[in-house]
């Protein structure tokens, strides 16, 4: 309705939540493709395909059958009975962790195999922190029969060593790399500079929603499966209800972007995302651009991108996606940071009490709950979803040797 005496201009209906960003990639004041201008044709000529394949059926059954036989979806939402007993709120975890490779990861690549090949590239390039993208990757190369490159940073290639000879058994080429922090940051620095030499026969399969425009929003759309599947689990489990509070970990932000896209229009559940301590970007970032996105990220006062630090090396990044920070700057999701001893705290804790190791970066979203449980983020008696994004069999060693010198220090 017009007011009386004011203008009659139309009001344009709002934009609904986490759907398409249009041709500019914004969200908010978040988003675009700044990239170079050797780039700027193939990021448009992603959206392109990614647009034309995403509202074609034939792609869509195509995908859903390929994440069905081979990638073991749907996954199931588990009750965990102790722990609920233990926090007095009920937890229920979506098991990311029993898809195939190990994580959420194998829904984004699967997606992205599928579009290279329908753009007829035969080559995959990718960047990983705790190797579980870089596998991904190269299990969805050895399904297509494409030759692929993954890039990682050299700290990671040794605290995550088995995930380095997956890699290579899947027939991939891990290439350590030893610029800047040695981690993941460093590690799609390099993997855009291949993709700028390499751009006609080669795909670059970004990790998560981050980068430049589409890629943000193409992820989102590959990892929405994770909270569809979830909301309608949700509801048979809780009589049609949605969760009180739907909680993730988030490095770029991947997993946690496709949980809440399944709830963030649709329900009315909090949505929480857990950083890492440090790499808390939208508790201690602010925005600038980094990797072809303007997003938060953790900066000096000079502009430099600051050092991320965390045991857990998916979550070791200065920055987030774009469309976290616009979904804290709107308030609809609120983000939360877990340090390194309260995670490996709720990563034993979830092993011991319901039978299952979660990821480290997982065990991020884990150590919230166990944290919040009781206060009025997550009253006594209500309802909590968790994403486990991951399996923990990757960060076993490195938890051994965690607890190993926390003992003999102690014991000295
Ligand atoms: C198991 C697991 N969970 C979460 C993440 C973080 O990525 P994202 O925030 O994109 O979900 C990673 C990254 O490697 C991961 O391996």
């Amino acid at each position: 309705m017009t007011q009386r005496g004011a203008p009659d201009r139309e009001v344009p209906p709002a934009a609904p939540l986490m759907g398409d960003p249009g041709p500019t990639g914004r969200f908010g004041e978040f988003g675009g493709r700044f990239v170079p201008e050797s780039l700027v044709p193939a990021c448009l000529e992603l959206e392109a395909a990614f647009r034309d394949a995403w509202g074609d059926p034939s792609f869509r059954a195509e995908l859903d059958g390929i994440l069905h036989s081979f990638g073991g979806r749907p996954t199931p939402v588990t009750e965990c009975v102790r722990l609920s007993g233990e926090l007095g709120v009920r937890v229920l975890l979506k098991r990311e962790d029993l898809a195939h490779t190990g994580s959420h990861k194998i829904n984004n690549v699967v997606g992205q195999g599928l579009l290279a090949r329908r753009m007829g590239k035969h080559r995959l390039i990718a960047e990983t922190g705790a190797g579980q993208h870089g596998v991904a990757t190269a299990t969805a190369a050895a399904l297509f029969g494409m030759d692929c490159v993954v890039y990682m940073g050299e700290v990671d290639t040794r605290r995550q060593e088995l995930n380095v000879f997956r890699m290579e058994l899947l027939g991939a080429e891990v290439r350590p790399v030893s610029s800047g922090s040695r981690t993941l940051k460093d590690a799609v620095n390099e993997a855009l500079r291949d993709w700028v030499a390499s751009v006609g026969d080669t795909h670059y399969c970004l990790g998560s929603v981050m980068g430049p425009h589409p890629y943000p929003w193409m992820v989102r759309e590959l990892q929405r499966v994770v909270g569809d599947e979830a909301r309608e689990q949700c509801r048979t489990l809780l009589g049609g209800r949605d969760p009180d509070v739907v909680v993730a970990c988030a490095g770029g932000g991947s997993n946690a972007a496709g949980t809440f896209a399944g709830f963030a229009d649709r329900t009315a559940s909090a949505l929480v995302g857990v950083e890492a301590a440090g790499g808390a970007a939208l508790t201690v970032g602010v925005p600038g651009v980094l990797h072809g996105m303007r997003s938060i990220l953790m900066q000096d006062e000079e502009g430099q991108i600051l050092e991320a630090e965390s045991i857990s090396a998916g979550l070791d990044y200065p920055g987030i996606g774009p469309e976290h920070a616009h979904l804290a700057a709107i308030g609809r999701a609120r983000y939360e940071s877990a340090g390194d001893e309260e995670v490996v705290e709720a990563f034993g804790r979830l092993a011991r009490s319901e039978g299952i190791i979660p990821a480290l970066e997982s065990a991020h979203a884990l150590a919230w709950v166990l944290r919040a449980a009781g206060t009025p983020a997550l009253p006594t008696g209500s309802t909590v979803l968790v994403t486990l994004s991951g399996r923990g069999d990757k960060d076993v060693g490195q938890v051994r040797d965690i607890l190993r010198a926390t003992t003999s220090g102690s014991r000295r």
